[in-house]
């Protein structure tokens, strides 16, 4: 019986691609605490097509779940390039809990499944955050031990549905102001600056297996704002709360922040012995919102920031990197553009999915570094 003949790169990659999914088949979504077999690096992936293929830590996308069920060029997209899958909004609280006795588990139970059956780690988004929260919570009246009892039944009711299934949880997202003080949350003005670590407690008690992550945006940029955080998450460690890690989301443009700012951000997160997860990647091209056409000299710089990115993350000690996210997978349906009302190409594959220049520069970063 012939054998196809792989090269030693593809067959190395094959073998890796199958490791991957005995293991989560066979383990709780744990810390991945022993590194791959020696990764093999090379000058040239171009002949293996999938990212994650070529990269030594996940490789995750946002996934719109409206796409994901309607348009197959998407999910092609999402099935091959990637084996993390944060959900964009499905698994918010207006979505997931959207009245105080009812939970909508529909749509995560089947992204939960289809992450399984194909070997896809699941990214948990996100547990405790400002926006997207459902009337029953905004309208919430109750004492401050009311407050921390609802918190705690929201969140263990949807850490112990998914326990062993997911693998790291957002479980607070976007709590700190660019000045470095807290945001003025429904939860802070209820319970109190304790809510924060209360949220960690709650979920590693429900989930020991989960890496447990705080989420925030321009902590890549703003120095006061990551120092505050960092000197808050360390308060809260200290006083008994379970935090892996920060999920540095890199809503970046493709010329800011430079080099310098990103490799000081890993070296003082990781410093502080926190995982990172660079959690919602994008590389705005428009940040000025100007009328643009994305030519060749706006998608090279674009490429470069990607390549950056990877190569700085990439230096990081194994243990450190939890993965790499992207926030969605094509242009056409970048949360840029409706949210901002603005042309914005940010994302790896364009408008018709064909892959853009920064996505052979990521490629090529995973592949090399
Ligand atoms: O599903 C409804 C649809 O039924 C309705 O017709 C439509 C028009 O009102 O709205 C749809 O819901 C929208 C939802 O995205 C799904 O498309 C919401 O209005 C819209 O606000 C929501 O935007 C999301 C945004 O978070 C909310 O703040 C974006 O998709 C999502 O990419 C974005 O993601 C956040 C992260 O969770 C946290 N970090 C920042 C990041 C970007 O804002």
């Amino acid at each position: 019986m012939s054998y196809v003949k792989y090269s030693p790169r593809v067959s190395f990659v094959i073998k890796n691609a199958l490791l991957l999914s005995f293991a989560l088949l066979f383990t709780n979504c744990g810390e991945d605490t022993t590194p791959p077999t020696v990764y093999e690096k090379s000058t040239d992936c171009s002949n293996i097509e999938s990212l994650f293929q070529v990269a030594e830590f996940p490789i995750g996308t946002a996934l719109n779940y409206d796409a994901f069920l309607t348009d197959v060029a998407y999910r092609d997209l999402v099935e091959t390039h990637f084996n993390s899958i944060t959900a964009e909004n499905i698994m918010k609280p207006s979505n997931i809990h959207p009245q105080e006795s009812e939970f909508n588990w529909g749509a995560s139970d089947s992204l939960v499944q289809f992450c399984a059956k194909h070997a896809k780690y699941v990214h948990g988004h996100t547990l405790v955050w400002h926006n997207q929260l459902p009337d029953w919570i905004l309208n919430y009246k109750g004492t401050k031990k009311d407050w921390e009892d609802m918190l705690q039944k929201h969140i263990q009711t949807i850490v112990l549905r998914y326990k062993g299934k997911v693998r790291g949880w957002d479980v607070v997202n976007e709590a700190f102001e660019e000045d470095g003080t807290l945001r003025k949350t429904i939860w802070l003005e209820n319970i109190g600056e304790s809510y924060i670590e209360k949220a960690f407690i709650y979920a590693h008690n429900a989930d020991p297996s989960a890496l447990l992550f705080y989420n925030d945006f321009n902590l890549e940029s703003n120095l006061t704002k990551r120092e505050k955080v960092i000197q808050f998450l360390n308060t809260a460690k200290n006083r008994g709360a379970t935090i892996h890690g920060i999920g540095l989301q890199m809503h970046i443009y493709h010329v800011y922040p430079s080099e310098l700012m990103l490799k000081e951000t890993f070296d003082e997160i990781s410093s502080n012995n926190y995982k990172i997860h660079i959690s919602e990647m994008d590389v705005s091209v428009n940040p000025l919102n100007k009328d643009i056409e994305p030519d060749s000299v706006l998608l090279a710089d674009q490429a470069k920031q990607y390549e950056r990115v990877i190569r700085l993350y990439s230096q990081l000690p194994y243990e450190k990197k939890y993965g790499c996210t992207l926030w969605g997978v094509t242009d056409k349906y970048s949360w840029i553009r409706s949210f901002f009302y603005r042309e914005d190409y940010p994302l790896l594959f364009d408008d018709y999915y064909k892959q853009k220049p920064a996505f052979f520069s990521m490629r090529k970063a995973l592949c090399l570094y």
